[in-house]
């Protein structure tokens, strides 16, 4: 039998619409508009299509949107500046830096986001909240798309607890946060990666699978117990006009429970939680 197609558009446009009733909220108790600045460094081009995307978004859900588009031989000091001007601005609640940056300020990737205030930090990467994840602190920000893996997880009722969690990946972006997340929701967890013996079998004791490589088809059916819920958070191209994901999805459909497409999948609901978190920003910095 064909799993259900867990389908990151009707998710995201469901957490869209939750986002756009406490953007109004926020308005009309605090009169109040979440402001999201997003720095993009470079000329990018794929880095440019997200942050277009991220700016269309907050204006379908009324958030207030700025982009400042810095030239690619930005030094770190001139970087960090222009955070901290952003710190500073009442109206701006959250700050992006648009990852990867230009290849001369690539080491210092850990010190320009570490500039950004922890409460305007809409990416959850500040060691601040990595650290309030860590302990169970709900007053952090969470990394966008584990946040909203775990939010379609519950919006589709899938059991959480109790359940054995498989992640493969162990990135501080997706697979380390992913992991606290369901390990707070009282799953068992396991967190796989590139060492790990006896893949497959560990794989395919998974009640819910989350495939985090970056690895075009690394997750066969084989590895997929009948049942499961999978969530492939993998973006790969294979060719100039071929997105696939960590899953090979064609035939891993007729295994598991439950899966997500690539492309039409959890991408879509990585920008939904940037506009909950920058929302979640706004109401912390109310006090
Ligand atoms: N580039 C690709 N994904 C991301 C993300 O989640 N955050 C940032 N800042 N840059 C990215």
């Amino acid at each position: 039998m064909s799993a259900q197609i867990l389908s990151g558009k009707i998710f995201a446009s469901e957490f869209k619409e939750e986002a756009k009733k406490q953007v109004l909220a926020l308005k009309e108790q605090y009169n109040i508009t979440p402001g999201l600045a997003v720095i993009i460094v470079g000329e990018n081009p794929a880095s440019k299509v997200y942050v277009n995307n991220k700016h269309r978004t907050c204006e379908e859900v009324g958030i207030y949107s700025e982009v400042i588009s810095m030239p690619a031989d930005t030094t770190k000091e001139q970087l960090i500046a222009k955070i901290d001007e952003l710190n500073y601005r009442q109206e701006i609640h959250g700050i992006l830096v648009q990852l990867p940056l230009p290849e001369a300020i690539t080491k210092e990737e850990a010190d320009i986001l570490n500039a950004i205030c922890p409460l305007k930090d809409v990416d959850g990467f500040h060691p601040v909240n990595v650290g309030k994840l860590m302990i169970g602190q709900d007053d952090g920000m969470i990394p966008c798309t584990p946040y909203g893996c775990l939010k379609m997880l519950q919006s589709a009722k899938i059991n959480i607890d109790g359940a054995h969690a498989v992640i493969v990946g162990r990135s501080n972006i997706v697979g380390k946060p992913m992991g606290q997340l369901l390990l707070a929701q009282n799953a068992t967890v396991t967190i796989c990666h590139s060492h790990t013996h006896n893949l497959k079998e560990i794989c395919r004791s998974a009640d819910i699978l989350v495939a985090a490589v970056g690895r075009p088809h690394f997750i066969t059916a084989d590895m997929i117990k009948p049942g499961a819920t999978v969530i492939d958070v993998g973006i790969n191209r294979i060719a100039p006009k071929k997105l696939v994901g960590d899953v090979d999805f064609d035939n891993a459909v007729e295994v598991a429970g439950a899966i997500t497409p690539v492309p039409g999948g959890v991408g879509l609901l990585t920008i939904a939680m940037l506009m909950q978190n920058t929302i979640n920003a706004a109401k912390l910095q109310l006090a």
